[in-house]
């Protein structure tokens, strides 16, 4: 890939991390001019980039509907412009959850919106510690990445924890978590989620009966939605007298997350994340 044909897309709310990633292999930073009509509909400019190899930058956190409109919207443009490649890079990418049927009748929305990145003209699909990152059954080449090696590397050079556990509130979670308790040389607890699909009401229980006391647990999750999983692993974690939680997640912004708030009461000292778009770790 030459660098005089490669540019960096993104709007403004990817711009930072955009700007960075253009800066750094030194190709050329176009942003996208959006304007949002009263009924929510959403125009976009984007100047030519025929013959050009676009790498769009375009996480689909909250609201996701309207981001991902905006994504396919971005594609097509580069598409119609007659590019020659269009990479997107979607740390969060939504609707990627649902990756099987649980009720009858459900959609597996993962498989309609790779089809969609697909017919608009996608070639490659860069996320971060996706949810599903084996079953992106995709015509075009995907790549996930982790944030796990910095994020337990920033642990590792700057706090100092106290006997360390480190937690996946879920069994689907538990490679993710084992890895990061690799990095810190600790010890890795998986704790058991049922949700019940009619209510959405989750329960999360211990599988296993560990020395848990004067512990420090270090939850690892890829996303933080309503909050739900994080608050009932902290939960129960606490009353089995662990000292402190923390919580690393790598990809989904929690700021529009109802229970916010609640969730600093109960983790009781700070939790950390990775979020994108953001500069660094940031501790709350
Ligand atoms: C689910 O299996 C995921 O790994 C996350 O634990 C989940 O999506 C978080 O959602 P919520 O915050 O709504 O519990």
């Amino acid at each position: 890939m030459e660098k005089n044909d490669t540019v960096i897309i993104s709007d403004d709310r990817n711009s930072s991390l955009a700007k960075k990633i253009s800066l750094q292999l030194d190709v050329e930073y176009k942003n996208t001019e959006l304007r949002v009509f009263a009924d929510g509909e959403c125009k976009i400019r984007l100047d030519n980039v025929a013959k050009r190899n676009c790498i769009i930058i375009h996480s689909t956190y909250p609201p996701t509907d309207r981001h991902l409109m905006q994504l396919f919207m971005i594609i097509y443009k580069c598409k119609e412009d007659g590019a020659n490649n269009i990479c997107v890079v979607s740390p969060y990418l939504a609707y990627t959850r649902q990756d099987k049927v649980f009720i009858d009748g459900e959609i597996i929305t993962i498989n309609l919106v790779t089809k969609i990145l697909a017919s608009l003209g996608t070639t490659k699909l860069i996320t971060v510690d996706s949810h599903s990152p084996n079953l992106l059954n995709c015509s075009f080449a995907t790549i996930d990445l982790t944030a796990i090696p910095s994020l337990s590397a920033y642990v590792k050079k700057n706090m100092t924890i106290n006997n360390p556990i480190v937690v996946s509130p879920d069994e689907g979670g538990i490679e993710r978590a084992k890895k990061f308790a690799r990095l810190i040389n600790a010890n890795m607890l998986s704790l058991v989620k049922t949700r019940d699909r009619f209510t959405g009401h989750v329960s999360i229980s211990l599988s296993e009966q560990l020395p848990l006391k004067k512990r420090t647990a270090l939850i690892v999750d890829d996303m933080i939605s309503t909050g739900t999983s994080v608050i009932k692993a902290i939960e129960l974690l606490k009353k089995i007298t662990l000292t402190t939680c923390m919580l690393y997640v790598p990809t989904h912004s929690y700021s529009m997350m109802p229970k916010k708030n609640y969730l600093k009461q109960v983790s009781r000292k700070y939790y950390l994340q990775i979020q994108f778009p953001m500069n660094l770790p940031k501790l709350i």
